[in-house]
């Protein structure tokens, strides 16, 4: 089988005496989208900020096609193929759409003239190729939809050189239609199978329609892994529920019910 694309190794974060990652290691195969789950404070984008090089682990390794990484900076993870969307997006709703695409990276002629028309282009081309036609990039991103302005972010990433894109919590803040968008944008950038895909999620059925493979975390550990075909729907929510079993749970808070209304 091919090698990953990412290999993370025992990643082990520590914030003062808190260990916030204890050991986690997940691959991920070009081609391939790996939803990382778990419930608040498991550990989540603890572990997207090491990838990212804005942490640097306690110990641990990361390694892209093979070879060992060191990022000391955000810098250093962009350099080397590390594309990340925050759930803030880094996006200006008051500029353009190619202003946003662009922003830091413009291509300019002599004498510093920014080459507007062709920057337009690139950003029309590069968002129609994941999923929206949107005609007239020189419009304010304001006039864009929540899942619009995902793509735009997730087609910048992909253009300036991410092999890996991590997309943090991409549905949680948008409505059940544009949600649905960005699940198939994401599936656009997984069918080019260049691309290693890591998607944060709280919501078990996105997850379920779009990765591969999940991991679990709780409370900095891997409590589970697997591919799509090895767990059950059961196992999953289970999971999610940070390994608490909801049957058990149910009787409990029928218990707790019974008791109270004596
Ligand atoms: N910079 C930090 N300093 C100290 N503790 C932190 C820091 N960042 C995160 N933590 C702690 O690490 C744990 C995991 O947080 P986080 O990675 O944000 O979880 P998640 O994204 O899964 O909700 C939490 O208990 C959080 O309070
Ligand atoms: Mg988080």
């Amino acid at each position: 089988m091919a090698m990953p694309l990412i290999h993370i190794e025992n990643i082990v974060k520590k914030f003062g005496p808190f260990i916030a990652l204890n050991g986690v290691s997940l691959d991920v195969r070009a081609g391939e989208v790996h939803a990382l789950l778990g419930d608040n404070g498991a550990g989540k984008s603890t572990l997207i900020k090491v990838l990212a090089g804005v942490h640097q682990p306690t110990s641990g390794k990361i390694f892209i096609e093979g070879k060992e990484m060191h990022f000391r900076s955000p810098r250093d993870a962009s350099d080397a193929g590390i594309g990340t969307v925050y759930q803030d997006l880094a996006i200006n709703p008051l500029m353009s759409v190619t202003r946003n695409f662009f922003m830091g990276r413009e291509l300019k002629g002599p004498f510093g003239t920014l080459r507007m028309d062709e920057m337009n282009q690139i950003a029309h081309d590069e968002m129609l190729k994941i999923g929206i036609d949107f005609s007239d990039p020189t419009q304010a991103v304001g006039t864009m939809s929540g899942g619009q302005r995902q793509t735009l972010a997730i087609a910048r990433a992909i253009y300036f050189g991410a092999k890996v894109l991590i997309l943090d919590e991409p549905t949680s803040a948008l409505g059940q239609k544009q949600q649905m968008g960005v699940l198939k944008t994401m599936m656009r950038v997984r069918a080019r199978g260049d691309i290693a895909i890591i998607f944060i999620t709280h919501n078990e059925i996105h997850s379920q329609l779009v990765a591969d493979r999940f991991t679990f975390l709780a409370l900095g550990e891997v409590i589970g892994s697997g591919s799509k075909d090895d767990l059950e729907h059961d196992e999953i929510r289970r999971l999610m529920a940070g390994g608490v079993d909801i049957g058990d749970l149910a009787k409990e808070i029928d218990q707790v019910m019974a008791e109270a209304s004596v």
